[in-house]
């Protein structure tokens, strides 16, 4: 179910009608990040909305720790659906936007917004959507404006990019976060990206192990380029 479309904004137009799709389909299944979204998993968990689902990568990688789960995935792009369905067959995949999630209030015990939330246009209205379904726990993923990427461009070192992107650093969060309803907690993470620094997936992902987890939280937080955002629903206990 797609809604219509005069009630999108460019950036999911973008998503949406563009071969977008087609680069992000290169990217491997494992690459450093996905540790991040796993730690939001918990015992007590029985299912997981992963929104924007992509090809399914992470829907794949919970599939692997937690075959108990109850999976559902969506994404805008029809082509991304459709991979996650063949990569991922276990898991419920649909075509559905980010601000209207075709779900009853607390639906999911754990909502998952991966490497995507810096794509939306209209961050309160993703953040409101994600939070509506989410019962127990909320997770996503921001990059920040400390981007070796941003630089590079500017110094002509890396192709501009077309890709519809905001960006957030750590003072930006506090007023997008709902606190009465959840208790967030930031991890802050070195990924400058292995495009920037010319490295292959796997490469990365051991440098990112080697150097990026042993920087202080309080240094990565402020000065990291990937913020990874963990929201608990206040009054559900911990489990
Ligand atoms: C960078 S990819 C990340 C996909 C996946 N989470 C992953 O880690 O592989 C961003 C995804 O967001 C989807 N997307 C962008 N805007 C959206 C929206 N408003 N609603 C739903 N999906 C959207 C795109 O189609 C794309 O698949």
């Amino acid at each position: 179910m797609t809604p219509p479309t005069s009630r999108r904004d460019r950036a999911e137009a973008f998503f949406r009608n563009t071969d977008y799709w087609q680069a992000w389909s290169t990217v491997p299944d494992v690459t450093a990040d996905i540790a991040y979204a796993l730690r939001a998993l918990r015992p007590a968990h029985r299912s997981v909305l992963d929104v924007p689902c992509g090809r399914g990568r992470l829907l794949k990688a919970i599939a692997l720790h937690r075959p108990d789960l109850r999976l559902v995935g969506l994404d805008v792009n029809r082509d991304m659906v459709l991979q996650a369905r063949e990569g991922v067959p276990r898991a419920l995949t649909l075509v559905a936007s980010v601000y209207e999630l075709p779900f009853a209030n607390r639906a999911f015990d754990l909502v998952a917004c991966h490497q995507s939330f810096m794509h939306f246009e209209q961050p309160a209205a993703a953040i409101r959507e994600l939070t509506r379904v989410a019962r127990h726990d909320v997770y996503f993923s921001v990059t920040t404006r400390r981007q070796l990427n941003t630089l590079l461009r500017r110094l002509g070192l890396l192709g501009v990019s077309n890709v519809p992107h905001w960006m957030y650093n750590t003072e930006d969060l506090p007023s997008l976060l709902p606190g009465h309803e959840f208790v967030w907690t930031v991890t802050g993470a070195f990924l400058l990206g292995p495009k920037a620094l010319r490295l292959s997936h796997a490469r990365y992902a051991g440098l990112h192990h080697l150097v990026g987890r042993r920087v202080p939280q309080w240094l990565l937080r402020r000065f990291g380029q990937t913020l990874f955002v963990y929201g608990h629903r206040r009054g559900i206990e911990w489990s």
